[in-house]
């Protein structure tokens, strides 16, 4: 398989496509990562609230891949994000995945009752002791990314956020592209949806390609975007990472994001969504 080319963003360098583990659980959660890795997938995403990251670290392992070459992100649950909870779920996660270092870590949901300052510093001393190579955030609204700069000691590489050809993330790619971040996509296939999608479908038909591949295309074929589908099926590995040996025109491009419309996000849990752009 063709390599993922790596997106540069604020000194950090994240394959654009990895695999979401999200509900992949135990032996699954090790084999999909194990077989992504044979395959040549080089960016794993994991968290504390996925209760996967055992069989994550145990799936790395057991790839033979040189731990370097790997790109594994992990994020802290909104309630963990005081100074020390920071702190204790980093260590926790190192020790579950055990594999010695992150590559990055996210703050997985905002929390308004914690000031940024105080996670984003906290972040930043996992920095300093060598725990985590880079700090990013995840569900981010635009006014919540530049409050998050201006709160950060050290930069922030990536805004984590669902985005697919039913949801419109201009506004929060612009803000990711203003700050030198990326723009890492989840659900970038509308959690299976877009299997379905006509427009979507034609376009697959016209290049010999399926609706998945389409639609991870149309994600990285975006500067700055970053594609982290998930499977729980082997067989669908190679499907969603053979996406970077063949482009769309920019006339499709532009078909699939008129897809848009304002009922297109699926994540939106009471409690823990900011308001959305
Ligand atoms: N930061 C956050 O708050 C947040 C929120 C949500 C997700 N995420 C991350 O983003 C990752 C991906 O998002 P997601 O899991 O919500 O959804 P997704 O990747 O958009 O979709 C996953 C669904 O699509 C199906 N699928 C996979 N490949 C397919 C293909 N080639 N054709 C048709 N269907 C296919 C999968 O079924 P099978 O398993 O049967 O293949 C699964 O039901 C997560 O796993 C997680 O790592 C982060």
């Amino acid at each position: 398989m063709i390599p993922a080319p790596l997106v540069a963003c604020n000194g950090a360098a994240i394959p654009d496509f990895g695999l979401g583990t999200w509900r992949l659980r135990d032996d699954v959660a090790a084999g999909m990562t194990e077989a992504s890795l044979r395959l040549g997938v080089r960016h794993i995403d994991t968290a504390r609230l996925y209760e996967n990251e055992v069989a994550v670290g145990r799936g790395i392992r057991a790839s033979g891949v040189p731990r370097e070459q790997i790109f594994v992100t992990s994020k802290i649950p909104p309630g963990a994000l005081k100074a020390d909870a920071v702190r204790r779920e980093a260590e926790a996660s190192l020790r579950e995945l055990d594999i010695g270092y992150l590559d990055l870590l996210l703050v997985h949901w905002p929390n308004a009752s914690i000031p940024l300052k105080e996670t984003l510093g906290a972040f930043a001393a996992l920095k300093r002791r060598g725990l985590i190579r880079h700090i990013g955030v995840s569900n981010f609204t635009t006014k919540l990314i530049e409050e998050a700069v201006a709160a950060c000691p050290e930069p922030i590489v990536t805004n984590q956020v669902e985005y697919h050809p039913y949801l419109d993330q201009s506004k929060v790619l612009a803000a990711c592209r203003r700050h030198g971040m990326s723009l890492t996509a989840y659900s970038p296939l509308a959690r299976g949806r877009i299997a379905e999608d006509a427009t979507i479908r034609a376009i697959a038909r016209a290049h010999n390609r399926t609706p998945a591949q389409v639609g991870l295309r149309w994600l990285v074929q975006q500067p700055d975007v970053i594609a982290i589908p998930r499977s729980s099926r082997e067989g669908r590995l190679a499907e969603n990472f053979g996406i970077h040996d063949f482009a769309l025109a920019p006339e499709e491009m532009t078909r699939i994001a008129s897809l848009a419309h304002p009922r297109g996000r699926d994540t939106d849990p009471a409690g823990w969504a900011p308001v959305w752009d």
